[in-house]
């Protein structure tokens, strides 16, 4: 079985997949790790990152997902690049090389690949949409950008403007929503939850009862 959520940066859809997956006895797949996982191989070895959202890739990628002991590990070509999934200099890259379409293809097969072993709870952008256009329930996460930014100055340590976090988060949303390949939509059929005035807890307990009424049907 599979559920996707979908949603835009920052709307708490990792951590709802995972306290989802954790309630269902689901497996938490999350595919934002297996773009950042590629960016870091590119990085890492030293590849020139000038247009790569356009970049015709002419060397073969090797991507594939293990759990170990409960923690989602991506390997690339055999590497594992796990430790340096969340470094500021692969998330400023995501984006870019999310827009490459070899790439997306590649991620695309492996989560395909990956589904056919688990039940799956699968974050992401293009999730019902686009790679699993048949899951068996799908769930968009909105929230309003003031609560994104709010969210993410809270993460930060208050450390940083928030005038220019919602400028970056306009500008993530702009790239996610505009991309020629996959851009992230409303799933058709999917049910949409506004996570701005519930807690964490409220959002998965929404999404629970959803699963379970439609597990019913
Ligand atoms: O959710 P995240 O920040 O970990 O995602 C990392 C990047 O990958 C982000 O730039 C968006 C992209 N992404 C995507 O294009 N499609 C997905 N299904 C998941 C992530």
């Amino acid at each position: 079985m599979i559920i996707s959520i979908d949603g835009p940066a920052g709307s708490g859809k990792s951590t709802v997949a995972g306290k989802l997956a954790h309630k269902l006895g689901f497996v938490h797949f999350n595919s934002g790790k297996l773009y950042r996982a590629i960016t870091a191989h590119l990085i890492y070895n030293d590849f020139d990152l000038t247009n790569i959202s356009t970049t015709t890739i002419n060397f073969p990628v090797q991507l594939e997902a293990k759990f170990k002991n409960g923690v989602q590990h991506v390997f690339v070509n055999g590497k594992d690049y796990t430790q340096h999934l969340y470094e500021n200099i692969i998330s400023v890259n995501a984006p870019l090389v999310s827009k490459n379409p070899y790439f997306r293809s590649v991620i695309d097969v492996c989560q395909r690949d990956f589904a056919k072993q688990y039940n799956l709870v699968v974050d992401g952008r293009d999730i019902g949409s686009f790679v699993f256009p048949n899951a068996d329930i799908k769930f968009y996460l909105d929230c309003a950008i003031e609560e994104r930014a709010r969210r993410r100055f809270k993460e930060l340590g208050g450390t940083v403007n928030m005038q220019q976090l919602i400028k970056e988060i306009e500008e993530r949303d702009h790239i996610d929503k505009t991309k020629k390949v996959a851009p992230l939509v409303v799933p058709k059929g999917a049910h949409v939850v506004d996570s701005t005035n519930l807690t964490i807890n409220e959002v998965v307990e929404e999404l629970y009862k959803i699963v379970q009424k439609t597990k019913r049907i």
